[in-house]
């Protein structure tokens, strides 16, 4: 099992924050935004990390994480997105470095209370195919957000006006190795990026999504509400716990 964290993008929601520097390098609450991706995937076992950055200050995450030791780590990898592209396309430049391995995705803004060990067990159990991990949230029009029927998905909407349930697709994804295939035969969205959504779509569309509720609370970082309260979070109850 791989692990990828997506880092980069131009972070605009965050203007004049990111003008000069990365998203992921903002201070949440006592640490980089960086530091709690890799936590949880550190957390849930998984070690062979690499993380896809780009935009401003792409290299600081090199002399800020180094070979990820603080992390317990003895090796980090890095890859660089020219350009913005959108989610589905800087994954696809993880392709070389899964080498046909599943993989569990972070987005680089997503921090969460507590763990997803036993999301990565059920995956592991299923072995093929893809899971997501639904949040129930205030304002799930700001995310992808399911179609329910009962517990059956019927599919996901990127950030639908009208949100059809209260839940966000958060962004910590378990793909197998077809989601390569899968991103290639995708098309830019309204806003011109790959969207993730339309990668989870298609593996629903073949019978292959399974989904789970994650506990504890969960959070973007990508806003200036957002990332305001995530470091409140943080300050007062601790986050990545085991
Ligand atoms: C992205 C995804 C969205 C997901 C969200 C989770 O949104 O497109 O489906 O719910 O991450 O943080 P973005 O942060 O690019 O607006």
């Amino acid at each position: 099992m791989k692990g990828i964290i997506l880092a980069g993008g131009l972070g605009t929601r965050l203007h004049p924050l990111t003008k000069v520097t990365n998203k992921h390098l903002l201070p949440i609450y006592d640490k980089p935004m960086i530091h709690y991706p890799i936590q949880t995937l550190v957390n849930a076992g998984i070690t062979d990390i690499l993380l896809v950055t780009g935009g401003n200050s792409a290299g600081e995450f090199l002399r800020l994480l180094g070979n990820g030791k603080e992390f317990g780590l003895q090796h980090l990898n890095y890859a660089y997105q020219e350009g913005e592209g959108g989610i589905a396309a800087a994954l696809a430049l993880a392709e070389y470095f899964c080498a046909g391995d599943s993989m569990c995705i972070v987005l680089g803004d997503n921090i969460i209370e507590r763990n997803v060990v036993a999301a990565l067990r059920a995956y592991q159990r299923q072995n093929t195919g893809a899971k997501i991990l639904l949040k129930e949230v205030k304002d799930p029009q700001r995310f992808g957000v399911p179609v329910l029927e009962g517990d059956r998905l019927i599919r996901i909407e990127e950030k639908p006006k009208e949100p059809k349930s209260p839940y966000a697709v958060t962004g910590i994804y378990f793909f197998d190795a077809r989601v390569f295939e899968i991103i290639k035969t995708l098309r830019p969205s309204a806003r011109g990026e790959l969207e993730v959504t339309d990668v989870i779509n298609n593996y629903l569309d073949r019978g292959e999504l399974t989904w789970d509720l994650l506990e504890g609370w969960w959070s973007d970082a990508g806003t200036f509400a957002s990332l305001r309260l995530v470091g409140n979070l943080v300050a007062e109850t601790g986050a990545n716990k085991l």
